[in-house]
């Protein structure tokens, strides 16, 4: 049968039948990389349920079996998985190395181990290091059978012969195909090797974890390219040096991809970090002008950051407007509402926007504390100690209501905050939680000037 040769483009996984310079999909320059589709086998076609007829059949037809799920032993990672991992689904962790994947993966191994077989296959580590770190995290099952190997015939043998109930390969990279010449870790080996990960769960329903690393621009090698092919993509991010890790679902088939998990690097392993606002608040400088606390909706739960702005004369042509964990075009638009609306001259000065602790707040019950940051920056006014603001701002400087505003004043009222600038309209019948006051504004200027101490309060 005659070779098909694809490009595809390692930042967007656009495909196209030609090589170009520029990527059409995407814009991206030299991005794109020759692939052989192999010879199209009997195997490649999706496999059918458990020797089932293949033809279309009505929907009536198909008996529904509900998905059957278990825990891993982490709270934080069931939660993005969508309460727990679904039995016979593939999942990819990807993450920036170093970042703690295989901590996570083996440590899960203490609790899958008890009911299921889990079989881990490592092509970064020899089997005496995986033994040695299972040590370390005070991993000691007698089933968890370990393999360093990366031929990919060789494992879906090793898979066939142990029968686990899961499998977890580590990483994607460093496996390959025999029957694909291209080295592996390039796209091309990527993609057959969880092709044949993807065909062996739908198959046996064995669930599989595939460690993925993300290379510099933070995509999976051609991430669109793994992402259409599995159940869930999560990725694990966070700064390699600081403690805190946030696990993310950028896809999932079988729950929401708001949710995260937060964890932390310890010494014996990842802990999970059940409560993360008491964590992002920590070490919070007291009576310092240009910060203020957010509550975003990480899904279904309330989180709380803390946001610093750092306003500064420009003596640039173009002021300089940089931020971190909240959106770019967002920031530059309450600067120009502020501009507008507040009466502060920002058009002549450079801002700095951060979001401690690697979270990113990018919801609308964000503007107002972003905004107040700003302003407090600016006046060089600190905002009080224990004043927080939820609240969605419009073009006019008004203020809006937001989704789940009582949710996040129960978490505010939970963390000690004694006040919280609301948007007045829509919150009219809001009763405010023991200890908390609220401070109904109706547009940006009253926010601010209560926020900074100079206004009365409503
Ligand atoms: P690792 O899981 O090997 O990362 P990845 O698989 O994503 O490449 O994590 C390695 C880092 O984690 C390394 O820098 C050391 C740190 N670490 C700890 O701090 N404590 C521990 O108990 C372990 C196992 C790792
Ligand atoms: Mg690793």
């Amino acid at each position: 049968m005659k070779q098909k040769t694809v490009y595809y483009c390692t930042s967007c996984g656009n495909e196209t039948p030609q090589w170009m310079g520029r990527c059409p999909a995407c814009g991206e320059w030299n991005t794109l990389k020759e692939h052989v589709e192999a010879p199209a086998k009997a195997a490649r076609r999706a496999a059918p349920a458990e020797g089932g007829e293949r033809r279309p059949k009505r929907l009536s037809q198909i008996v529904s079996g509900s998905e059957q799920r278990f825990f891993t032993g982490f709270g934080e990672l069931d939660r993005v998985l969508g309460g727990g991992a679904v039995k016979g689904s593939l999942v990819l962790v990807g993450g920036a190395p170093g970042i703690g994947k295989s901590t996570l993966l083996l440590q899960i191994c203490r609790e899958l181990c008890k009911e299921q077989k889990v079989l881990y296959v490592s092509g970064e580590e020899s089997e005496s290091q995986l033994k040695m770190r299972a040590e370390r995290l005070g991993v000691s099952s007698e089933t968890l059978l370990v393999y360093g190997e990366t031929e990919m015939e060789e494992i879906l043998r090793a898979a066939k012969e142990t029968e686990p109930d899961i499998l977890i390969v580590d990483s994607i990279q460093t496996m390959y195909a025999a029957d694909n010449t291209t080295s592996p870790g390039g796209i091309s080996q990527v993609k057959d090797c969880t092709m044949a990960l993807l065909q062996l769960s739908k198959q046996t329903g064995i669930t599989v974890f595939v460690v993925g690393h993300v290379n510099k621009e933070g995509s999976i090698a051609g991430p669109k390219v793994l992402e259409h092919m599995v159940d869930c993509v999560l990725y694990f991010e966070g700064e390699r040096n600081g403690p805190y890790r946030l696990l993310r679902a950028a896809k999932n088939r079988f729950g929401s991809t708001n949710e995260i998990g937060v964890f932390e690097m310890a010494d014996h392993g990842l802990r999970e970090i059940p409560n993360p606002s008491e964590v992002l608040l920590a070490g919070r400088p007291k009576g310092a002008a240009g910060t203020c606390v957010a509550c975003a909706m990480e899904g279904s739960r309330p989180v709380l950051a803390e946001v610093q702005a750092l306003v500064t004369r420009s003596f640039l042509n173009q002021p300089r407007r940089t931020t971190d964990g909240f959106d770019y075009n967002r920031a530059a638009l309450l600067a120009a509402v502020l501009e507008k609306r507040g009466g502060l001259r920002l058009s002549d000065c450079d801002l700095f926007l951060n979001v401690i602790g690697g979270l990113r707040i990018d919801e609308p019950g964000s503007d107002l504390p972003v905004a107040i940051a700003i302003a407090s920056s600016f006046r060089d006014l600190p905002v009080a100690d224990d004043l927080t603001a939820i609240g969605e701002l419009g073009l006019t400087g008004e203020t809006r209501a937001v989704s789940n505003l009582e949710l996040r004043l129960a978490e505010v009222a939970r963390l000690g905050f004694t006040k919280c600038v609301i948007p007045r309209h829509g919150t009219e019948k809001l009763s405010a939680p023991k200890g908390l006051q609220l401070l109904r504004v109706r547009n940006l200027r009253e926010a601010v000037e209560i926020a900074l101490g100079q206004g009365s309060g409503i």
